[in-house]
């Protein structure tokens, strides 16, 4: 699909890159120019200049520049031709003579059609009701949040939707029945059904949760030009009909959470969903409040999670847009459980004893030290001090105060630490330890690949997509890719297979780790995660590129060797240019002929 040249012109032209940024970022005005802290690297004086004039931004800290529609696709990683519509929708264009014309009315009809059909349905279905009710749920509130339930059958909300005149292009694009060899399935059987709302209170997709035991938990609309997961905050709504702005938010993980709290009287309370914490929701929830108590499961997951959101908070905290605490308690996995074992008034208690996030993850590391010895202290100061450099003055300061009394030595001495006065000489060891608990994404996405490489089905959709070990960063990765492709026993003889042929430290690690993961991969939109996770490997490739490229460029300039800076630049710009057009593989293909 093509848009013309004609309609991209005018949504740059009616899309003022100041208005559109503004939307994002917090803009102080400097003559001409608007000043922000950059959103794509961390900062905490502001390098990221716009202009109205040029309709441009530049960020003299870590290079990135381009107009409204570049900075769309980096700011929301969207390609090309989606911030295209992204930014159409925003100013009211239909992309109409171009093919696309949503008709989102439409589907947003669809979508309350089928809450109200599974809501119907709940009432009359006792086994269901009982389940919501022996979970501690009142009428009230399951009505509140449109709860619902989808029958045991495999036509039931499709033929429903179909006799009311629907079509079932409609249904497919939304997600709500799976197309099987030209026969059509609904996509929710037998569920409890959550309907889940965008602020504005439209229904844009669904959870559905089984009855009891049984995998997946929970199975979810997939994204679509409605539903976009990391963009929405479920139960926001609710809250935005009742006030304006907000003393503070809780954000706990799970559906169940956000109703069970609402259902003890706690209010100002939304869901993420499970999905890592967005720097687009943070920004969502610092328009309405300046305090957030994050509240997540008192499990591993739960805790890293945490962790994770410091990147994503740390500017709002440093521009005092947001204060973040976390909210722990101890004897229940999650808030949902807490709460019907202890009741309202402890679960307050537990919000009174809240840390800042920064104590937390303070806490968090502390706990794998033993602080009372000299290594452990300097094990520890190894892992604060790069939380404490990415903090603003007066808070590194504060928490300066606070880890010099944690460890019972003197302040100047943290300083020191955090100012690297100390060379550490050998492996940079905190950094292996970090990535315990931050792992990178192309880390993730190729052992999930791997993962599934295991099932023959998804082997053949992955080699067909010009997947080759090329594509892996670690070496075990590569060798078990390797192993996988060469291997022609049956299925369930796999994993025994690569367990007798590997017996690096790492690759043993590996296959440990497919073995915990039986993952839950969600069968309907298999494909489209795979893509997402090829993706995420040739982009890594093609950074890695530009960087080793952009070192190269910088020997040359300081060379003074104008022709090399000039040829390497052409090479840096055509990199550039393929991956704003999501032209991948040609990215790819030309640093393979580039390095041989
Ligand atoms: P939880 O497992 O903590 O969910 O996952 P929960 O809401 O507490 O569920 P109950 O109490 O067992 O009913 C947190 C969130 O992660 C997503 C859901 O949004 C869930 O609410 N999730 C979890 C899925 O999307 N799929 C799953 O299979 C599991
Ligand atoms: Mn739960």
């Amino acid at each position: 699909m093509k848009i013309s040249d004609e309609i991209v012109q005018q949504v740059k032209e009616q899309n003022d890159i100041i208005d559109v940024l503004e939307e994002y970022l917090t803009f102080k005005k400097n003559g001409d120019n608007y000043l922000a802290l950059c959103p794509f690297h961390s900062e905490k004086t502001p390098s990221f200049v716009a202009s109205r004039k040029k309709q441009i931004f530049k960020c003299f800290g870590c290079g990135e520049s381009g107009n409204v529609i570049s900075f769309i696709m980096k700011y929301k990683n969207l390609k090309f031709i989606e911030s295209i519509e992204f930014l159409a929708k925003r100013i009211g264009i239909d992309i109409v003579s171009n093919k696309i014309n949503y008709n989102l009315d439409k589907y947003y009809q669809i979508l309350t059609d089928s809450a109200k059909y599974f809501y119907v349905n709940l009432k009359q279905n006792s086994n269901a009701k009982k389940y919501l009710i022996d979970r501690g749920l009142s009428s009230t509130i399951m009505s509140r949040f449109g709860l619902g339930y989808s029958t045991n059958s495999f036509q039931g909300l499709s033929k429903y939707l179909i006799n009311k005149g629907y079509e079932i292009k409609d249904l497919l694009e939304l997600g709500l029945v799976n197309n099987k060899n030209g026969r059509y399935y609904d996509r929710f059987i037998n569920r409890i059904m959550f309907p889940i709302f965008n602020y504005s209170g439209k229904i844009i997709g669904f959870g559905g949760r089984v009855i009891g035991e049984g995998l997946p938990k929970y199975l979810n609309s997939k994204d679509s030009n409605i539903f976009k997961k990391g963009s929405n905050i479920y139960g926001l709504n609710f809250l935005l009909k009742s006030f304006r702005t907000l003393e503070s938010i809780i954000v706990v993980e799970g559906y169940m959470d956000c109703i069970a709290l609402h259902n003890y009287g706690i209010t100002n309370v939304v869901a993420s969903l499970g999905t890592a914490f967005t720097f687009e929701q943070a920004k969502l929830l610092s328009k309405y409040t300046n305090k957030i108590y994050l509240c997540f499961d008192g499990d591993d997951a739960g805790k890293t999670a945490i962790i994770r959101t410091f990147d994503v908070f740390k500017s709002f905290i440093n521009s005092n847009t947001l204060d973040v605490y976390v909210i722990e308690f101890s004897n229940a996995k999650d808030p949902d459980e807490f709460l019907n074992k202890y009741g309202k008034s402890k679960f307050i208690e537990t919000i009174n004893d809240s840390k800042t996030l920064i104590e937390y993850i303070f806490e968090f590391y502390r706990q794998k030290f033993d602080i009372s010895t000299n290594s452990g202290k300097k094990g520890y100061l190894n892992i604060v001090k790069n939380i404490l450099n990415q903090l603003d003055l007066v808070d590194k300061q504060y928490y300066i105060n606070f880890i010099a009394v944690t460890l019972n030595i003197k302040e100047e001495l943290v300083v020191s630490y955090v100012n690297n006065n100390f060379k550490i000489s050998g492996l940079n060891k905190e950094l292996v330890f970090e990535e315990k608990f931050i792992e990178k994404a192309n880390i993730k996405a190729e052992k999930t690949l791997l993962n599934l490489m295991l099932n023959k089905e998804y082997l053949n959709y992955i080699l067909n997509n010009n997947v080759d070990e090329s594509l892996f960063s670690l070496d075990e990765s590569k060798e078990i890719f390797r192993l996988i492709v060469d291997f022609n026993g049956e299925e369930d003889q796999i994993l025994t297979y690569l367990e007798k042929r590997l017996n690096t430290y790492e690759a043993i690690k590996l296959i440990t780790y497919f073995k915990e993961n039986i993952s839950i991969y969600d069968n309907n939109n298999i494909t489209d995660q795979i893509d997402d996770f090829i993706k995420v490997l040739r982009k890594n490739i093609v950074s890695n590129f530009k960087e080793k490229i952009t070192h190269i460029i910088k020997k040359y300039e300081s060379n003074a060797d104008e022709n090399k800076v000039i040829e390497y630049l052409s090479i840096f710009t055509m990199i550039s240019q393929l991956e704003i057009e999501d032209n991948l593989s040609e990215a790819l293909d030309f640093i393979k002929s580039f390095e041989v």
